[in-house]
């Protein structure tokens, strides 16, 4: 085993990553096909192709087009989770997807989230592989359709539906906006993130903390670039959910080895890896891990902070995380020791 083979197959948990953005290219083809939805072009994954979030953002709204009865649903997230095992050895995730991309072209939320809840625990039964999910406020939207998101979200909520989310380009819509939307969503019980400080400055993040009431980061860059948001976050031992290829893509950071993800990690924040939206930037969760850590020369002992970072920042009960965590070390370990042998 070589270090390429062994960043891919250490056990890992996700925790920031877009079920309409891990549709694989072939799938989305077939939906489209199946639904007659006329996409431009039949070669689809060069449809997966942009350098802007807004470019970026209207294809996952394609993607999220072809989605539309509960077998769909069931399919994608299934196929998702057999990926992110398959091609990253995936234990555990909690999946973001977007109830008003699906709601506004009239499909029915239960329709959305019983089917999604019908391949997760497919994916359980099959293969082992665990997976919550979080209904996203999209940016774009009013925060009146967000707060009727989340009563719809409230009103059917499977035990697979654990949190609120918060995701769509966030220069033009500071996170303030939607403090109605999580205040119903913390008042029911959900808990909360939000993307921050992706394309904006780490003031963001104190709005998430203070006004939103959000427990996670997803993103984060900019972070470094205001010194008492770093030492807050040190001081509350705050997760951030980091995602290398698609923030290089989109954010302008091509070489690996000066994303700001670096930064983060020797400032001493708990830093996880994850994808994004993996097939649709081309990418899986054990590239992810191999592309990193390559770039910035990480060794064994920070890819082990890595994936048990991503236990201790899940929302699983205590006793769930417990023994995840003790059987991702204990597998981990097994793994190093064959990596040394
Ligand atoms: N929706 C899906 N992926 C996203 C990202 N990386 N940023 C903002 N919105 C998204
Ligand atoms: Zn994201």
């Amino acid at each position: 085993m070589d270090y390429a083979q062994f960043l891919r197959r250490v056990p890992k948990v996700e925790l920031h990553c877009h079920l309409e953005g891990t549709v694989r290219a072939a799938t989305f083809a077939e939906l489209a096909g199946k639904h007659r939805i006329p996409l431009p072009t039949s070669e689809v994954d060069s449809l997966y192709d942009y350098d802007t979030i807004e470019a970026f953002l209207e294809i996952f709204g394609l993607v999220a087009s072809t989605l539309i009865d509960e077998e769909d649903f069931e399919r994608v997230a299934f196929e998702s989770l057999e990926d992110g095992q398959r091609l990253g050895n995936l234990k555990y995730r909690e999946m973001f997807f977007n109830p008003t991309l699906h709601t506004r072209r009239g499909v029915p939320y239960r329709t959305v989230v019983d089917g999604l809840v019908a391949g997760i625990r497919r994916a359980d039964r099959e293969l082992g592989v665990g997976c919550r999910l979080i209904a996203d406020v999209y940016r774009q939207d009013s925060p009146e359709v967000a707060l009727a998101m989340v009563e719809e979200v409230l009103a059917h909520r499977p035990d697979e539906v654990i949190g609120l989310g918060m995701d769509g380009a966030e220069a033009p819509d500071p996170p303030e906006r939607f403090a109605a939307a999580f205040a119903r969503a913390k008042a029911g019980g959900l808990r909360l993130t939000s993307h921050a400080c992706e394309d904006a400055p780490p003031k963001n993040i104190v709005t998430c903390l203070d006004v939103l009431g959000c427990e996670r980061i997803d993103h984060g860059y900019h972070i470094l670039a205001d010194q008492a948001v770093v030492q807050r976050a040190l001081d509350a031992g705050l997760y951030f959910t980091c995602c290398p290829t698609a923030t290089a893509r989109v954010y302008g950071w091509p070489d690996l080895s000066r994303h700001p993800i670096g930064g983060m990690v020797a400032a001493g924040l708990n830093v996880t890896l994850n994808s994004d939206d993996p097939t649709m930037f081309h990418t899986d969760i054990g590239r992810e891990f191999v592309d990193l850590c390559t770039a910035l020369e990480y060794g064994p002992e920070q890819v082990r902070s890595f994936c048990l970072n991503s236990v201790d920042g899940s929302w699983l009960d205590e006793g769930d995380k417990s023994r995840l965590r003790r059987e991702m070390a204990a597998e981990f370990d097994a793994l190093h020791a064959e990596l040394g042998a």
